[in-house]
């Protein structure tokens, strides 16, 4: 693969896999547990190519609303996810940051979540990001929050508040901005993900559901990024 410019930061909405397994006569289950194996491949080629952070939106606010068997499953293969997969990450090299709102995860979770995060801490190659219960306007909110008790407590002046302190309260501080969205599944939606962060991110659909996305579709989307012009609302390319 011949790459101009590599995206530092990739975003993908792994969608599709209810639709894989409704085509295979299997349970919803078998699909979000094939979604995982794609995970652990896209994770891996990531770190390989040199990606610098990779953010995954796992689980939607809005999921929330699906049959509580459904959630549950989906609960239930986090845990598992954290439970045996943090070994490999620390091998190799990857640090872990999980966003969106925890508080609905069982204790067991939210503490594994963090034991994770804290035991891949000392990692300097790929940042892995994933989105839990992560709603766009979500962090939007509470980012507003967040500054709004500073000024309160008077630690904040609000002639302060800019489009670069406001990003500091948001969940992705301090992480590259988003050059790539990605979205599988033929969806043509943002369903709430990142919002605040894809202001100039370059976006791209495909049509395959996320269990059958691979290490080459993910090249074939680098390769659409870096023949794209980025112009951030200037004139290029001309006199
Ligand atoms: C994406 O797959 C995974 C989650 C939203 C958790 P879906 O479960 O949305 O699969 P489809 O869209 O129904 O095929
Ligand atoms: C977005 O997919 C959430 C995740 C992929 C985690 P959904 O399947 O929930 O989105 P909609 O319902 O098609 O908008
Ligand atoms: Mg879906």
């Amino acid at each position: 693969m011949s790459l101009k410019a590599l995206p530092n930061h990739i975003a993908i909405i792994m969608d599709g896999n209810g639709r894989w397994a409704k085509s295979r006569h299997l349970p919803r289950s078998k699909g979000h547990q094939r979604g995982v194996q794609t995970v652990r491949k896209i994770v891996k080629h990531c770190g390989k190519l040199g990606i610098s952070s990779l953010t995954l939106f796992a689980f939607s606010s809005e999921n929330m609303k699906r049959p509580t068997e459904e959630v549950g499953l989906l609960f239930k293969l986090f845990l598992t996810v954290l439970k045996n997969e943090t070994k490999k990450l620390k091998e190799n090299n990857v640090k872990l940051k999980i966003i969106g709102d925890l508080s609905v995860f069982t204790p067991e979770i939210q503490l594994l979540a963090k034991a994770a995060e804290d035991q891949l801490q000392d990692n300097d190659g790929l940042t892995l990001v994933i989105a839990a219960n992560y709603g766009g306007q979500w962090d939007i909110t509470n980012a507003a929050k967040k500054i709004a008790s500073k000024v309160a407590a008077n630690e904040l002046d609000p002639e302060q508040i800019n489009t670069s302190s406001f990003h500091d309260h948001t969940s992705l501080a301090g992480l590259p901005p988003v050059d790539l969205l990605i979205r599988t599944s033929g969806e043509v939606r943002i369903s709430n993900f990142l919002l605040w962060d894809i202001a100039y991110s370059e976006l791209y659909f495909c049509d395959t559901l996320w269990p059958d996305f691979n290490e080459k579709e993910l090249d074939l989307a680098i390769e659409s990024f870096s023949s794209r012009e980025r112009r951030y609302g200037e004139r290029r390319g001309e006199k």
